[in-house]
């Protein structure tokens, strides 16, 4: 049993302490709004925030996780939309949608280490997270909205 805070609550998930966190926050906390795409930390769509921080949750062990913060994008506003869920809104990031939760999570973390970010920031942070649409230049402009 692992034990830590999801969204700002305690939570207990009854999972092995090498299931990934995809699967306890998706199966076990009923959370969906955390993507599976590749399983091996390739692609970011099951990207989350590890105290503040971008991680893959298809391969951080929930044990890994005990006792420390996670924030998935149902927790990432408490209230209300993220300026970034925003900007997404605003730019028509999505296409078909699936990588955009993990796209969120990765540029809050962006925006967190460089409030105005360069083309050249951006590229580089969100190399990791890929996009079968190939939506990027939408998503390069909602993150500029968000960060104005
Ligand atoms: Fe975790 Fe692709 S599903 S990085």
């Amino acid at each position: 049993m692992s034990q830590f805070q999801l969204n700002g609550r305690p939570v207990s998930v009854e999972a092995e302490d090498d299931t990934p966190l995809l699967w306890a926050i998706r199966d076990d906390l009923k959370l969906t709004g955390t993507k599976f795409g590749c399983g091996i930390g390739f692609c970011g769509a099951c990207t989350v925030h590890l105290n503040g921080r971008a991680i893959r949750s298809c391969i951080t062990p929930v044990g890994a996780v005990a006792g420390q913060h996670v924030t998935t994008i149902e927790g990432l506003q408490p209230a209300g939309q993220h300026p970034l869920q925003k900007a997404w809104v605003a730019a028509q990031a999505p296409q078909c949608g699936y990588c955009q939760p993990g796209q969120i999570m990765q540029a809050a973390t962006l925006l967190a280490d460089f409030p105005n970010p360069t083309d050249a920031q951006i590229d580089a942070v969100m190399a990791g997270s890929l996009c079968r649409c190939m939506a990027y230049v939408r998503i390069r402009k909602a993150i500029r909205l968000a960060a104005a």
